[in-house]
């Protein structure tokens, strides 16, 4: 019985993907490559030793999607596959309501005509908004501010729905806060596209020197220092998160929402300074506007995750520093160099790792 994990190439999904075959389990990736590279994939067989399936699929391609489950005995799903920047969603939202609410529509269609019920979601921290009260527990209200937040939030609601409708199912809605950090053989990270959006990708690249300086967006917010403040958990501990949600589904039917933070908040200024603690290098930079859509605070309680998952986030934010900086200064070009056509020919379709 396999575990199969849509967007298992992204930088979540990869870091779970180790996680889930160092516990023993038998996975299966299936990944479009849209925000990822299959460079990623070799490299979790590089670190664990151990082969698995991928197949090139596009969740919207139902025929393919379909393929995975006929070729495999398939008995739980992790659903990492969908598009994730806030700011793109606000420019061309109709791709990231198809790319996300669509995909997952036809995956879930797929799963119950093969009679797979067992479901983790990849969701985000973003479904609360505004956070009424901080430290933010499960039953904050929901209220997403942007596309991208919207699109988890409906599909929140979409496999509620689904559990009204046939008990049989079995899902657990992960909300994740800011994942940083990496893998500690620096092999594999976290990759932007571009100019990063997110915090410490910025930093690192900053770090590298591809970037000049740091643009901190805002130091007038109602914090210790004025910048602004997020809940930050280190990408293992949150694919560790995933393995305990998928021990959950596997036994208990039923919806649930877990917050998949570390339950402290550190400051932009904060983790400037322990980036250059733990890299011993500078990072230049300059205070500017606010960024729209920003909020002020926003971190975790985790009391849930820990009593009913049995999980809670153990890496502190130096050892998140570090290793984001070990992968970018291993990796000034993330996958880029390793990227080649022979790549994407061995994962055409299905390829073994
Ligand atoms: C963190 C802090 C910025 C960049 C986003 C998504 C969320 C989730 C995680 C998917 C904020 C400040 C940032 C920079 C800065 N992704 N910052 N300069 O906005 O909390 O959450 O990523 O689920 O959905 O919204 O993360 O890393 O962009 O920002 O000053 O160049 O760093 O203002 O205070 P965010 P972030």
């Amino acid at each position: 019985m396999a575990i199969l994990i849509t967007g298992g190439a992204g930088y979540i999904g990869s870091h779970t993907c180790i996680e889930l075959l160092n516990a023993g389990h038998e996975i299966v990736v299936a990944d479009n490559y849209i925000n990822s590279k299959p460079e990623s994939l070799r490299r979790v067989n590089e670190i664990t030793g151990k082969t698995f399936k991928v197949y090139r699929v596009d969740l919207m391609d139902e025929l393919d999607l379909e393929k995975v489950f006929i070729e495999n005995t398939i008995e739980a799903v992790i659903h990492f596959a969908g598009l994730k920047a806030v700011g793109e969603s606000v420019q061309i939202p109709l791709i990231y309501y198809e790319a996300n609410i669509i995909s997952t529509l036809k995956l879930c269609n797929v799963m119950k005509k093969h009679h797979v019920k067992k479901l983790v979601f990849s969701s985000s921290a973003t479904v609360y908004g505004v956070p009424q009260r901080i430290p933010i527990s499960e039953d904050s209200a929901l209220s997403a501010m942007n596309p991208y937040g919207r699109t988890k939030l409906m599909i929140e609601e979409i496999l509620a729905d689904l559990y009204g409708s046939d008990h049989d199912w079995s899902i657990a809605l992960l909300r994740y806060f800011n994942p940083i950090g990496a893998h500690k053989s620096g092999l594999i990270g976290e990759e932007p596209i571009g100019m990063p959006n997110n915090l410490m990708p910025y930093i690192t690249q900053v770090a590298i020197g591809k970037l000049k300086e740091l643009n901190i967006y805002g130091n007038n917010y109602p914090t210790k220092d004025g910048t602004g403040v997020r809940d930050y958990i280190h990408v293992v501990d949150l694919a560790k998160g995933h393995l305990k949600a998928l021990e959950k589904v596997t036994k208990i039917p039923g919806v649930d929402a877990f917050n998949l933070g570390t339950g402290k908040g550190y400051s932009v200024l904060e983790v400037v300074a322990a980036f250059e603690k733990a890299s011993n290098v500078k990072i230049p930079y300059k205070i500017v506007s606010p960024r729209p859509g920003d909020i002020a605070v926003c971190y975790a309680d985790p009391t849930k995750a820990r009593i009913d998952l049995g999980w809670n986030a153990e890496k502190g934010i130096e050892e998140m520093c570090i290793d984001s900086w070990i992968w970018q200064s291993k990796n000034p070009n993330g996958y880029e160099a390793a990227f080649n056509e022979e790549d994407s020919r061995l994962v055409k379709t299905a390829g073994i790792f």
